[in-house]
């Protein structure tokens, strides 16, 4: 029997200088999609996926971040004297029992593997989710429940992929695939940010991984790699197995948003707003008389 997946690490200890100012004194995992901060898009992603324990991975800064999760005993009284049952509810799901959360420091900003590698006294002998909140996916199926169902079959590691346009393969850890078996693909190596024009495939790693406590062992010893830094991608690459077993990319079913970037920010702000009860219509409205008058102008 398999061991399941209980935990997973929250890399968020990046200085996120591409919201610059905003992230000067806001950590950019607490700006917010709609109502609710990245971080909570991501803790309610690795709830429906059976995760019991959540741990952060930080540096200095950020420390809106460990308050987000916090019981607000004041705010709740208030909400609770006004009868606001609805906010109280919506509250509930921000908070962790004690012990459920641990938040570990990154000293040196090393790269997205070294982060990794910090929780690893954590994590100990199992198997571990990773989960990059920047990486937000809308999906009926939760996108870390897919994986955990997909794990269940294979076992090894597994991360999420997504077919991307090829001038772009460069930004990501890209797949070069062994067999292509529809939703998951086996793979024979991996690169972390090809050269422009040197990608072996057009299928990205996406923020979601599933990986087995070999790779924190591999971390352990590995040199830096692109842009001179730890990368995740190096340490999972060396799983594959001679067969073309150990590591897989699982095509998960959802829209990707990229809100480490402003346009992904924003274009996942509509989409999130669009699929509200409460602020479709108007939203709708919104966009469609700025296309008509943006079109009238032309
Ligand atoms: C990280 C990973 C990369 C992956 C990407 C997905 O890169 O290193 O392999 O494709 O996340 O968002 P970053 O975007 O942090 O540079």
């Amino acid at each position: 029997m398999r061991n399941k997946v209980t935990k997973a690490i929250f890399p968020v200890a990046g200085l996120g200088t591409r919201f610059l100012p905003a992230t000067k004194s806001v950590p950019k995992e607490i700006m917010t999609l709609v109502d609710r901060p990245l971080v909570q898009y991501a803790i309610d992603e690795a709830r429906a996926a059976g995760i019991k324990e959540f741990i952060f991975v930080t540096s200095r800064g950020k420390g809106a971040l460990e308050d987000y999760f916090d019981h607000s005993p004041q705010l709740e009284q208030e909400l609770r004297k006004k009868g606001k049952d609805d906010l109280l509810e919506t509250l509930k799901n921000t908070n962790m029992d004690s012990g459920e959360i641990a938040y570990i420091r990154q000293h040196k900003a090393l790269g997205l593997g070294h982060a990794v590698w910090c929780a690893r006294r954590l994590i100990g002998n199992e198997p571990f989710a990773v989960m990059l909140p920047d990486d937000v996916i809308a999906a009926e199926k939760p996108c870390l429940q897919q994986m955990v169902e997909a794990y269940a079959e294979t076992g090894g590691n597994m991360v999420a992929a997504m077919e991307v346009p090829a001038d772009k393969a460069q930004n990501y850890g890209v797949l070069d695939m062994a067999e292509d078996m529809g939703a998951m693909v086996s793979v024979k190596g991996m690169v972390e940010k090809p050269a422009a024009g040197t990608a072996p495939s057009n299928l990205a790693v996406i923020g979601r991984y599933i990986l087995s406590p070999n790779v924190l062992r591999n971390l352990s010893k590995i040199k830096s790699g692109a842009g001179g830094e730890i990368q995740l991608t190096d340490a999972i690459a060396q799983e594959i197995g001679s067969d073309g077993s150990g590591v897989y990319g699982y095509r998960f079913r959802g829209q990707r948003f990229d809100c480490g970037s402003k346009a992904g920010f924003l274009q996942a702000t509509v989409a999130f707003g669009l699929a509200r009860d409460d602020l479709r219509d108007d939203l709708e409205t919104y966009l469609q008389e700025l296309m008509t008058a943006r079109k009238a102008a032309e």
